[in-house]
């Protein structure tokens, strides 16, 4: 089986954007493909975060996962500190990554931008990527559009590794992107990409009530100022989630409507919220029964770590070894 590997911060809870782009996606590959799902924390502390209660949304990230369908039967699931071969092999891969191009990442140029002083490990971010990825010679890697920069530079870290290293037989395979129809989710405020640090998410274990308390105030189509005035779906956000969550009737439907002024953009969001709730339930039901076994989760996450340890051990030994180092004596 082909093996799959991506990542996820728990930086704050798991967002529709984040499902919708990433997460349906790797529950749907299990069957398929033999897959690797990291709660990536030593990427989480690139940015300025609260110490106190990382370890508590590392593990309540791995409990949404669980929640959406990951199943740690067929998948193995883990916290990327535990498995300290990241970090090794990442050091390793810093020696052949190219600098022009790291200077180059647009969510490095973003996030430094919010910093009065930027640390170096938000810098060499993406290398850490590359090495999750690598580590595991993983061939497919689904993630939403904003992430494809990052598997560029991975790819071109392990072309460059294996050119100087691996002579005709590249050990290191590069990675293709899965995307999905969902790959960019835009925000609440219609304008920029859903995202947790700019507040415009439908969180994923979000109640009925928070989910309609948020959808109420979102930006549609700035051209309907007045209840009666026609729209434009096809330039409205909440129509865009009506293709995600609603079934093609409806969709229809919500086209007709908007496109006659028949319903105003009240109605429209009032159908939405009861999709996405309605959607949305049976994953904050999960979760929340999960919350009441963190010991099971972190039972779950022990064995995913060995699991993908083993592994990872088998990589950096062929790489280290690729690259000249002097082997350690056994025993
Ligand atoms: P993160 O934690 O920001 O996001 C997790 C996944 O959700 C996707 N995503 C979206 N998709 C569509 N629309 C949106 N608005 C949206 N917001 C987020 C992301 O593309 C991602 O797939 N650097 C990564 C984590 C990472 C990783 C990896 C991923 C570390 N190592 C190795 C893949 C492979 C990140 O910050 O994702």
């Amino acid at each position: 089986m082909r093996r799959v590997f991506s990542g996820v911060q728990p930086s704050g809870e798991l967002h529709i954007g984040n499902w919708l782009g990433a997460v349906q996606n790797w529950v749907a590959l299990q069957d398929r493909y033999d897959c690797h799902y990291c709660i990536v924390d030593l990427h989480a502390v690139t940015f300025p975060y609260d110490s106190t209660i990382l370890a508590e949304r590392t593990r309540e990230m791995v409990m949404s996962l669980l929640a959406c369908g990951i199943d740690p039967q067929r998948s193995i699931v883990f916290v990327q500190s535990h498995v300290p071969e990241h970090t090794e092999l990442q050091w390793l891969l810093t020696t052949v990554a190219p600098l022009g191009e790291l200077e180059r990442m647009t969510q490095f140029k973003d996030k430094s931008q919010r910093l009065e002083s930027v640390p170096a490990g938000l810098f060499a971010y993406p290398v850490l990527q590359a090495a999750d990825i690598l580590l595991y010679r993983a061939e497919a890697v689904p993630v939403g559009e904003d992430q494809l920069q990052h598997l560029e530079l991975t790819r071109e870290v392990a072309r460059r590794w294996n050119a100087q290293f691996a002579g005709d037989d590249p050990f290191l395979p590069e990675p293709q992107a899965l995307l999905t129809t969902a790959k960019r989710i835009v925000g609440l405020d219609g304008q920029a990409k859903m995202s947790k640090s700019l507040g415009n998410t439908i969180g994923l274990t979000d109640p009925p009530e928070d989910i309609w308390g948020k959808l109420r105030p979102a930006v549609t189509d700035p051209a309907r100022v007045t209840r009666k005035d026609p729209g434009t779906p096809e330039v409205c956000n909440i129509f865009d989630l009506h293709k995600h969550f609603s079934s093609p009737d409806t969709v229809e439907l919500v086209a007709g409507n908007c496109r006659s002024a028949g319903w105003g953009c009240l109605d429209c969001k009032r159908v939405l919220a009861d999709r996405i709730s309605e959607t949305l339930t049976p994953i904050r039901e999960r979760f929340t029964t999960l919350r009441e076994s963190p010991a099971e989760v972190d039972e779950i996450i022990g064995e995913g770590a060995d699991r993908a340890q083993r592994l990872a051990r088998e990589t950096l030994k062929e790489v280290k070894s690729r690259m000249g180092f002097l082997p350690r004596k056994e025993g």
